[in-house]
């Protein structure tokens, strides 16, 4: 059985204070699930505040949205893995369609980014999706197929890996994929890990979905056969919304 996971990613918003502020209040308002896991994706400076709080009050994970691949350097502006560790980070996202999209990241990069995370003993979330030009002209299994190959070639430890499928067309823009839609996909990807590992490893694997998830539509995502989580962008940011979502009933 697969345990659900629900993942706030709060993008480039809040300040260390708010950060506190909301975690607090989030760790007051949500009880402890057996059957799922929440997860908070803040900005870099957040992340230690953060921590201070989670490791003292509560099970509610930690994850950072990026990281660099290599040990250290000089590499102004980024982040190794090893300072997220110790940092108290459990979970980093890898190859966001913002990181893709806005900065440029290739399959290559977020390859990378994914085996370096696992060296070190995080959890790659390896996000994947099609842009809407792409589904428009029937090329979404393909494009899903090759950023799932490039960016777990040669990746072996399995049981750290979460996949984020989200279509580019449906983050921040309020359009979600149907819940059949995103079924669709996750069971293509589920097939595809399959092939690529064996099926035990893919059966174990948490797939989440992103892409204007919401109070209205978690219910019918979260009833999807292979869908185990997902990952929030905008409604992670208010209390109310994410509590909402984290409180899902199938
Ligand atoms: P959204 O973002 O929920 O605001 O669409 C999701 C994401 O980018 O992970």
């Amino acid at each position: 059985m697969r345990k659900s996971l629900i993942a706030g990613n709060w993008k480039m918003y809040k300040t260390p204070g708010e950060s506190v502020e909301f975690v607090k209040s989030l760790i007051e308002n949500t009880k402890d699930y057996d059957d799922r896991d929440v997860l908070i994706c803040p900005p870099f400076t957040s992340l230690s505040a953060v921590s201070d709080v989670l490791l003292k009050n509560s099970s509610i994970k930690l994850g950072a949205q990026n990281v660099h691949f290599e040990d250290e350097g000089a590499f102004t502006g980024e982040v190794s893995t090893k300072m997220l560790a110790d940092t108290g980070v459990e979970y980093v996202i890898c190859g966001h369609s913002e990181r893709r999209n806005v900065f440029g990241e290739s399959n290559g990069m977020v390859n990378k980014k994914v085996k370096k995370t696992a060296e070190e003993g995080l959890k790659p979330i390896l996000c994947i999706g099609e842009k809407l030009e792409e589904r428009e002209s029937g090329k979404t299994f393909d494009v899903i197929s090759s950023q799932v190959k490039e960016s777990l070639d040669g990746f072996e430890r399995t049981e750290l890996l979460v996949v984020a499928y989200e279509p580019v067309w449906a983050i921040g823009t309020g359009k979600t994929a149907t819940p059949e839609q995103a079924e669709e996909v996750h069971f293509f990807i589920r097939n595809l890990l399959a092939q690529m590992f064996n099926k035990d490893v893919s059966d174990g694997i948490i797939m989440l979905y992103g892409g204007s998830v919401k109070p209205d539509n978690i219910d019918s995502i979260m009833k999807q056969k292979n869908i185990d989580g997902v990952l929030v962008g905008g409604a992670s940011l208010k209390i109310d919304s994410f509590c909402r979502i984290i409180d899902y009933k199938i």
